[in-house]
């Protein structure tokens, strides 16, 4: 099996390396393609892949295409592809508000994927959701999951609809655990602790809480529960939380997200008309 990355930057990278790092693909069997003279050079001196400048000496011959450039370079990519791409490839898109739809008009071709990963993809702990259009079998779903989950999780969702619903969590999610993050340092530094001290304080106790609550099934909830006694200091601050009404204030952030999520893609399904 042969797979092409469209786009070697952030994200193209984060799966192409991750991709590489598994037992999953020998390494002519991985092609990464970009356009940026700079990029290529820098792909071709990490000596992993095999590097890309043109479509029609890489295309034709993928089993599977991931596409990872910016949204607004999209639509341009999807019409050069067309004279190199056959109904037996897979496409899958990792670039926001693209629809399935959009890509098979595009590209005039069937199997699509659309997947919304996250940024801790580039440690490995990232989380892909995807959803497919139908004329992709079980068996190619499969291997999809597979090849997505070689940056940590992948979770197959039915619809399109849910994707931008993942996006309003675990998408943009890791932006909404920084916040929580900079708040508590933020109280930290006014508490007087040194820039330094509030980093390790608030950083070791974030690490310390997943950790836990990955050691069980435990729900946070509970955790919390475990953590907070009766009149003591942690039930006052989720009781200052509770009465500030924070729960549902990040419930509306996230459902915030889902919305623009959801904009986003008509959006670009109206331009792209
Ligand atoms: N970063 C995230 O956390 C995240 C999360 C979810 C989804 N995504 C999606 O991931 C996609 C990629 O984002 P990114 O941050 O990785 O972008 P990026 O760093 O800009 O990488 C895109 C690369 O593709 C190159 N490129 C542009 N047009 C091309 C073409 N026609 N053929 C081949 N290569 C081309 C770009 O070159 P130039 O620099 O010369 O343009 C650049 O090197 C986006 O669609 C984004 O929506 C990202």
């Amino acid at each position: 099996m042969k797979i092409l990355v469209i786009g070697g930057g952030n994200m193209g990278m984060t799966y192409a390396e991750a991709m590489a790092k598994s037992s999953f693909l020998k390494k002519k069997e991985l092609m990464i393609l970009d356009t940026n003279p700079q990029k290529i050079e820098e792909l071709e001196n990490m000596d992993i892949f095999d590097v890309h400048s043109d479509l029609k000496t890489c295309l034709p011959q993928a089993d599977i295409v991931f596409l990872a450039v910016k949204p607004y370079h999209a639509e341009e990519l999807m019409e050069d592809m067309k004279p190199f791409i056959s109904e037996e490839q897979m496409f899958v898109s990792i670039m926001a508000g693209v629809t399935i739809n959009s890509m098979q008009e595009s590209l005039g071709m069937p199997k699509v994927v659309r997947a919304m990963p996250n940024l801790p993809a580039q440690v490995g702990k990232g989380v892909t959701s995807f959803t497919a259009s139908d004329e992709v079998s079980r068996v190619e779903l499969s291997t999809i999951e597979r090849i997505l989950a070689t940056t940590g999780k992948a979770i197959h969702l039915d619809t399109e609809n849910d994707i931008d619903a993942s996006t309003g969590i675990s998408g943009s999610g890791p932006a909404y655990i920084f916040y929580f993050m900079q708040s508590m340092i933020e109280a930290a530094l006014k508490m007087g602790f040194s820039d330094h001290d509030s980093r390790v304080l608030v950083g070791q106790t974030f690490e310390g809480a997943i950790e836990l609550f990955n050691s069980s099934d435990l729900s946070p909830r509970s955790w919390m529960d475990r953590v907070a006694s009766k009149g003591g200091t942690t039930r006052a601050a989720l009781d200052s939380m509770e009465d500030n009404n924070v729960r549902e204030l990040i419930s509306e952030a996230a459902h915030a997200a889902f919305e623009r999520a959801v904009e986003l893609g008509k959006e670009y399904e109206n331009t792209h008309a």
